[in-house]
């Protein structure tokens, strides 16, 4: 099925000017981005959006690292968008990453690992929701 799946590239993959290399590989795997934008996040932004990882041992690493520069979010529309986006990921852990994944070529650490993609359509309408508006999604007719 078409579906929707929501992406970051984080603050490590934009400060090593790897936006466009890594939009080349959404778009080679017949990806559409349908919607981007460059933020800042605040510590408060961070926080909310990982909310689900709160307790957990990383959370603070995690809130300081995606707030200490710009990021680029975007929704990618589909088939089957949620695995194929996660597949051209790779594993969270880039030492775990299969090569010409986009982790395994462009992260350091699990970390500071490039990018972010929802684990599921149910993962994917939140933090679509979380980050842009309705009118701000521009599907394709063509
Ligand atoms: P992401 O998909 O953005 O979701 C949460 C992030 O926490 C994850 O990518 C990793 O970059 C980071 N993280 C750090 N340590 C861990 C860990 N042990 N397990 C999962 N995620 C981790």
């Amino acid at each position: 099925a078409i579906e929707r799946t929501f992406s970051i590239i984080k603050p490590d993959a934009v400060a090593k000017n790897n936006i466009g290399a890594i939009y080349n590989r959404f778009e080679t795997a017949g990806l559409k981005i349908i919607a981007s934008k460059m933020v800042h996040l605040t510590k408060e932004q961070a926080e909310g959006f990982y909310a689900e990882h709160s307790e957990r041992p990383f959370f603070g690493a995690l809130v300081a690292f995606m707030t200490s520069g710009p990021i680029v979010v975007q929704t990618l529309e589909g088939e089957n968008a949620v695995l194929t986006h996660r597949d051209i990921l790779g594993a969270t852990n880039p030492a775990e990453a299969v090569l010409g994944t986009i982790r395994a070529d462009f992260a350091q650490s699990i970390d500071e690992n490039a990018a972010h993609g929802s684990d599921s359509v149910e993962s994917a309408q939140r933090e679509v929701a979380y980050f842009f508006s309705a009118e701000e999604l521009c599907p394709r007719t063509r």
